[in-house]
């Protein structure tokens, strides 16, 4: 038999673990990527064993007609998913065939997509089977938390040990991933996906050292 088809949209952190899963099953593994830079290194990480493709409408609606899966793994950070499967798109996909959206957490990255639970996962729509649960790590609870511990913990501890603004001031990582403070919010992309005021975190922090 001729393996499966496997399309990934997308291929950070989520991406090219799906393709490595993707391609433990034998699947004929796509990466479509936006980022250059990033696909030079899945060439690296994945050995040339999948397609690595440039993203753009046009690509995708050549890999829909013959994929089996269409895995969506793309962030743009703070803001929300672009779409990149509209619901007329659906029609080139064969009927059964399974749209995959991880990016639901951040409003999904299919047209047709909508959040779903462990309890109810799928839906179908004209035909394609959507897997869109939010929390998918939530199926292997211990073993993602203490995952996700490992990479929050040392950012935990420089807080208590310094205080929160010497923490911030101190490690640009830190700073970086300051979404609030102060009341303010302090994330330009998630602020404009919200439609909220923006304020930079240098202003929330004097902010924060006039109120201590
Ligand atoms: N549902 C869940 O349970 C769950 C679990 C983990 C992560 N997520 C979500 O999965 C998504 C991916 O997370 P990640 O950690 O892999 O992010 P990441 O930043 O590591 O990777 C995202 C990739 O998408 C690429 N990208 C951006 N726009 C693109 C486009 N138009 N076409 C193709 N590629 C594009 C970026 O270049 C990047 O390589 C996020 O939305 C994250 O919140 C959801």
């Amino acid at each position: 038999m001729p393996p499966g088809k496997v399309v990934v949209l997308g291929g950070g952190v989520v991406g090219l673990n799906a393709a490595i899963i993707a391609l433990g099953m034998q699947a004929d593994v796509w990466v479509l990527e936006k980022s250059v830079d990033r696909m030079r290194e899945l060439e690296i990480a994945l050995d040339g064993r999948v397609t690595l493709a440039m993203s753009n409408r046009l690509q995708v609606e050549e890999v829909l007609p013959d994929a089996d899966m269409v895995i969506g793994a793309v962030l743009i950070p703070g803001a929300v998913a672009p779409r990149l499967v509209t619901r007329e798109m659906l029609s080139l996909m064969r009927p059964g065939s399974v749209l995959v959206d991880v990016a639901i957490d951040q409003g999904g990255c299919f047209e047709t997509s909508h959040a779903t639970t462990h309890d109810d996962p799928v839906f179908e729509v004209d035909g394609i089977v959507h897997y869109c649960v939010a929390n998918m790590p939530g199926a292997v609870p211990v073993t993602s938390t203490k995952a996700l511990t490992n990479v929050t913990l040392p950012y935990v501890e420089e807080i208590a040990e310094k205080g929160l603004s010497r923490a911030i001031d101190e490690d640009p990582a830190l700073a970086k991933g300051v979404n609030t403070l102060a009341g303010k919010l302090t994330y330009r992309a998630v602020a404009e996906a919200h439609g909220l005021p923006y304020t930079p975190l240098e202003d929330a922090g004097r902010a924060l050292v006039g109120q201590s």
